[in-house]
């Protein structure tokens, strides 16, 4: 369980397959996950299992994110290992992403949420970098991104033949946010 100044974010099991199905029926949500179409019923059960069986298998995992003041569920905060079939990405590279439900977006809960699943990931899991798969056409994931530090890596094509930008980062957010501060301050003589 981590927790952030508005959030919560708990770790994914078998019973939040109806907020993965509320999400994913959404055409705003899915236009630049996979083939950017909705999914149906028994590709939301494969995909919500497979989440909670990462977590039996490795002790980390997707995280449901919650609102603490509402206490409603606003989306998902993924850390998961890569697995196989993109071109140029190790299957065992540790992969993060972000899903919030539209009537969220525009508060900063998806990078408040980043932030704490991967200063965790670094610190916790000790995982030695962390990537993200966008959508070139992603602006606002491209954004939340940018807001981690995580920097561009390369353009490929990831299964189901769709084209991905793949961003990665070596260090925890906050470690990159003061490296940026640094290089924006001018030269000491
Ligand atoms: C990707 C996605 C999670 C981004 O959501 P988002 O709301 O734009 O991102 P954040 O939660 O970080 O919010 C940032 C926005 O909130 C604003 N904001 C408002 N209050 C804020 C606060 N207190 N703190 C930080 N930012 C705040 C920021 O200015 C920014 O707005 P801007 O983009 O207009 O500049 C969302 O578009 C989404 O769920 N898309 C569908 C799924 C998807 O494509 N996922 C990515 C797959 S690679």
């Amino acid at each position: 369980m981590l927790q952030t100044e508005r959030l919560l974010l708990r770790p994914w099991c078998a019973d939040d397959v109806a907020l993965l199905a509320s999400l994913s029926a959404i055409p705003r949500v899915t236009r630049y996950i996979s083939d950017g179409r909705t999914w149906s019923a028994l590709k939301t059960i494969a995909v919500s299992d497979a989440a909670a069986e990462h977590w039996h298998r490795h002790g980390f995992g997707w995280r449901v994110i919650t609102q603490l003041t509402s206490g409603t569920d606003i989306g998902l905060l993924a850390v998961n290992l890569m697995g196989d079939g993109t071109p140029g990405v190790a299957p065992d590279e540790h992969e993060i992403g972000w899903w919030l439900a539209p009537e969220h977006w525009g508060h900063g809960y998806s990078t408040e949420a980043a932030r704490a699943a991967a200063t965790d990931a670094f610190a916790t899991l000790g995982a030695p970098a962390l990537t993200a798969r966008i959508h070139p056409d992603n602006r606002a994931s491209l954004a939340v991104a940018a807001r981690l530090g995580m920097e561009f890596a390369f353009n490929t094509v990831a299964p189901p033949g769709v084209p991905v930008s793949v961003y990665r980062a070596d260090r925890a957010p906050c470690v990159a946010a003061a490296r940026d501060a640094e290089r924006a301050q001018p030269p000491s003589e």
